[in-house]
């Protein structure tokens, strides 16, 4: 199983991780199998996301795309967030192994957490967003 030079980069010197103490949005997931966990946070003004954070208890790839995804949501909308799917993550980091790409899931869903979280602290609708639960990415 070979990682790419950006996944390796992203795990040796993940971006934006840590937390905010006043998020605007939270999200956490897990994955049952593996015992994995990603906490993604947001700030958002004015509808657009200024900044992400996130923690992740888990592996490389977990790692990987969690830091990428914090870097990817920086300056999009809402409505733009919401369309980051697990492939455009993995298609940043220039791909991950097979076997290794439900970890990518992982980050999409704790990201649409947190979009979710915002959503209902602050009422507003996110086209697209997905509803909570999606325990199982085929380990
Ligand atoms: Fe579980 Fe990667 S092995 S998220």
């Amino acid at each position: 199983m070979e990682y790419s030079q950006k996944v390796i980069d992203h795990f040796m010197n993940p971006r934006n991780v840590g937390e905010f103490e006043n998020a605007d949005g939270v999200g956490t997931v897990g994955n049952e199998k593996c015992g994995d966990i990603m906490r993604f946070y947001i700030k958002v003004k004015d509808g657009v996301i200024t900044e992400a954070r996130f923690k992740t208890f888990g592996c490389g790839a977990a790692v990987a795309t969690s830091s990428i995804a914090t870097e990817m949501v920086r300056g999009k909308t809402l409505q733009e967030a919401v369309l980051i799917s697990n492939k455009a993550v993995m298609d940043a980091l220039d791909g991950l192994p097979a076997a290794k790409a439900h970890c990518s899931c992982l980050a999409e869903e704790a990201l649409h957490a947190a979009l979710r979280d915002y959503a209902q602290r602050s009422g507003v609708s996110i086209e697209g967003l997905k509803p909570a639960q999606v325990k199982d990415h085929g380990h």
